[in-house]
């Protein structure tokens, strides 16, 4: 009985590697990304395309278990939900209004520390903010929106 449902396991564990998955892949900076527009410090920039971009942008930069399934369909619905709350990518295509409402968000996502999300600060060590580089950001972000 065990031996059959190990088996079981492993078929099932093999056949899920064969089913499709689309990748958020796509390595030209589009023209209405948000740092083609806006002025930042190259250390600004750095912080938010590795905490953010993974799942706020149209390139992830994926993971070693980023082909292995189930977990990249863990990911993949992290970066569905991502972008459509936010996408640096496609940020100039906001109209005025709404691109302050999202840097809004943003200042209050960072200050709560809810972003980038815990369970990918698990594998991504190198995504984590310390409070310093948060308060930078936030520090940022607020200049932005009183320009
Ligand atoms: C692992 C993927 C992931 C990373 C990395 C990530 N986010 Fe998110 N983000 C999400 C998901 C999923 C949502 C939507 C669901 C939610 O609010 O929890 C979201 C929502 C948001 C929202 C909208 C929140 C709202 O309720 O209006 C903002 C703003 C945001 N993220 C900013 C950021 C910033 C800034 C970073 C980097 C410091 C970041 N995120 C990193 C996955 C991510």
């Amino acid at each position: 009985m065990l031996k059959k449902t190990l088996l079981v396991i492993l078929v099932v564990g093999i056949g899920i590697q064969f089913v499709p998955v689309p990748t958020n892949q796509n390595d030209e900076v589009l023209k209405t990304d948000f740092f083609q527009h806006i002025e930042a410090p190259i250390n600004i920039q750095t912080m938010v395309e590795s905490s953010c971009y993974d799942c706020h942008s149209n390139n992830t930069n994926y993971p070693w278990y980023g082909r292995v399934r189930p977990f990249v369909w863990f990911l993949q619905k992290h970066i569905r939900e991502g972008k459509d709350d936010l996408n640096f990518s496609t940020f100039q295509e906001y109209s005025g209004r709404m691109q302050r409402e999202k840097i809004r968000s943003v200042i209050s996502q960072l200050r709560d520390g809810k972003m980038p999300l815990e369970e990918y600060l698990w594998m991504h060590s190198e995504a984590k903010l310390s409070l310093a580089e948060t308060a930078r950001l936030i520090d940022f972000f607020e200049n932005l929106n009183t320009q």
